[in-house]
């Protein structure tokens, strides 16, 4: 890879200790490293260690005259195309997720335009607290990259999440952070998984989605640069890095926050299960089965749901909109039938009645149809390959309409 400009933050956590290795990995990977650190960070690691091995002054006072004066904090935020911030602590972390610019490693992140990589260490409990996940998740939806913490023993005698991921994957995660960069710019709402209707207050109509393809794009998404908005449904899923994720559970909700994110959005790509019908009128309590004549059964009456896709497209202007279509039997002729239905730009068309494809598992292979009729067959592969194949697809469709 190209040599980058990297500027690596280090913070005031024991795990600092690995901070001069990680300094000659992005250095062995061809990256031009300079350091920064917090008030307290060189307790755990030293500073003359960290200028020997980068060859430049190390920053850590914001208001020292010499320090300025060899590189201020604006340029150096400046110089910056990606800034690690490793260890993070949870400490660092709220001071990002509320702007706070006390000290130089403050300044510099709130002024820097690079993407920025955090690797979080911390003792579990610190991690696992809804102060600490709140400014995560406050820091995902701003379009910071985290790696880790993983999982194990704990300098602090606790197992558990937290510990800072190894050096090796924080430059690999560098790496993909400095690659493509192809969807900077553009803003995507994907939506994932199933939705439940209600029933009554404990039982829903849902189907088998697991949400894989539309999370698998929301990464590779984010991954090249877009801002990124995750309409997800029922899935277990975990929030790609990167992206701001808002949870629904019927179709009306998924409508409803599709709708609200739509105006930002210049890409909408609808990977999300949704419900066609739903229950006309869910009961508020729980259905009791004494209530009811065990021997007539029960007759629920299912009304249709909003198509939010055919919505979506009905207020296209400029956007692209990629739908999806789970076929079974005469997958082409059906989605293309759809593709003209439903008014969207491509098509991502699956059969479901192959094991190894489509619903709750790790591989697709699908058509893309694109409207004009162009059909492209792509072979079994991973859901993450087919959203590079998917996204790739839609880069080519924008930049040949902006010709
Ligand atoms: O009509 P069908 O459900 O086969 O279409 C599938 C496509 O339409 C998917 O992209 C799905 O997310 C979207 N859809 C929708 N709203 C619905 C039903 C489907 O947006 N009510």
């Amino acid at each position: 890879m190209e040599a980058r400009r990297i500027l690596l933050i280090a913070t005031s956590g024991i795990a600092a200790y690995k901070v001069p290795d990680l300094v000659r990995q992005l250095q062995r990977a061809g990256h031009e490293v300079r350091c920064a650190l917090t008030p307290t960070a060189s307790r755990f690691v030293s500073r003359l260690a960290l200028q020997t091995l980068t060859g430049a002054t190390v920053r850590q006072d914001l208001f020292d005259p010499s320090e300025e004066g060899e590189i201020d904090h604006i340029r150096l935020a400046d110089w910056a195309e990606l800034v690690i911030v490793a260890p993070a602590t949870a400490n660092t972390l709220a001071g990002m997720a509320h702007g706070l610019a006390e000290n130089l490693v403050g300044a510099v992140l709130l002024a820097t335009e690079a993407p920025v990589l955090a690797a979080p260490a911390m003792n579990v409990n610190m991690w696992n607290h809804p102060a600490t996940q709140a400014n995560l998740e406050t820091l995902r939806g701003r379009g910071v990259r985290f790696v880790g913490p993983g999982v194990g023993e704990l300098a602090c005698g606790w197992e558990g999440q937290g510990r800072m991921s190894d050096p090796s994957e924080i430059v690999a995660e560098a790496g993909l952070l400095l690659g493509s960069q192809s969807l900077a710019g553009e803003t995507v709402l994907v939506t994932a998984g199933g939705t439940a209707e209600p029933i009554d207050a404990v039982r829903t109509i849902t189907n088998r989605s697991s949400g894989k393809m539309g999370f698998a794009l929301a990464e590779e998404a984010a991954r090249r640069g877009a801002r990124v908005c995750l309409v997800a449904g029922l899935t277990a899923l975990e929030t790609p890095a990167g992206v701001k994720r808002l949870d629904v559970e019927s179709a009306l909700e998924m409508r409803n926050a599709v709708m609200q994110e739509l105006p930002d959005a210049t890409i909408v790509i609808k990977a999300a299960a949704v419900a066609d019908f739903r229950p006309e009128f869910p009961e508020e309590a729980k259905i009791k089965k004494e209530s009811l004549d065990s021997q007539e059964g029960i007759t629920l009456k299912l009304v249709t749901n909003p198509d939010i896709l055919a919505e979506v497209c009905a207020q296209k202007g400029d956007r692209t909109v990629v739908g999806f279509a789970a076929e079974s039997g005469d997958v082409v002729p059906a989605a293309l039938r759809k593709l003209e239905r439903k008014g969207c730009d491509l098509l991502v068309a699956n059969d479901i009645s192959r094991d190894d494809a489509g619903f709750n598992v790790d591989t697709n292979a699908v058509y893309l149809l694109s409207r004009g009729g162009e059909v492209e067959e792509v072979p079994l592969l991973s859901k993450h390959e087919v959203a590079r194949q998917i996204l790739d697809r839609v880069e080519k469709m924008r930049s040949e309409r902006s010709r």
